[in-house]
């Protein structure tokens, strides 16, 4: 779930009821609601992090000061597909430079960045926790999330064009 940058309707954000139920006033529970916000709406809005502060007590200021603290926590609206690049050590040498060379000469985006169509969001991440099929990238979209491994720049710029066009199958024009 998640809502346009631009859109005015307010957020439903009582899929985070129970998040804060568990986590408010709890040691290091700001951090861990941060990352199930996230997980829910895919970024840190404005709005969610206002929501944030008056459900959990905490000044809106230091909401915000962690989150622009922690590099995981994004504060930009990402695209419809998220694409989490492994630069963790095992795919640092297996060569993820040239695979995150290869999505930025397909997509034309880098680290935290958006393409033009609001489709991919590329966002470098540490260690995916699956070393032994590096170079790895994981692919987070409507559907679930997608593991691709072995990964060489050919076969990046295939996968890419794949997704999308699945996903001009899949979404109403
Ligand atoms: S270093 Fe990339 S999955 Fe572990």
């Amino acid at each position: 779930m998640s809502t346009s940058p631009d859109s005015q309707v307010r957020t439903d954000f009582s899929a985070l009821d129970p998040v804060f139920t568990e986590f408010s006033g709890v040691q290091g529970g700001l951090i861990t609601i941060l990352q199930k916000a996230q997980d829910v709406y895919g970024w840190l809005s404005r709005e969610t992090l206002e929501h944030i502060a008056s459900r959990t007590g905490v000044k809106p200021a230091k909401v915000y000061g962690v989150a622009t603290f922690y590099a995981q926590f994004r504060l930009k609206p990402v695209g419809r597909y998220l694409i989490m690049l492994c630069k963790g050590t095992a795919c640092h040498v297996n060569g993820s430079n040239a695979i995150e060379d290869a999505v930025t000469r397909a997509l034309g985006i880098r680290d935290g960045e958006t393409s033009a169509d609001g489709m991919f969001t590329l966002n470098d991440v540490a260690c995916l926790g699956c070393c032994s099929l590096a170079p790895v990238m994981m692919v987070r979209g409507s559907a679930g999330e997608e593991t691709f491994g072995g990964l060489t720049p050919d076969r990046v710029q295939v996968i890419l064009k794949e997704i999308a066009a699945r996903d001009i199958t899949e979404v109403p024009a």
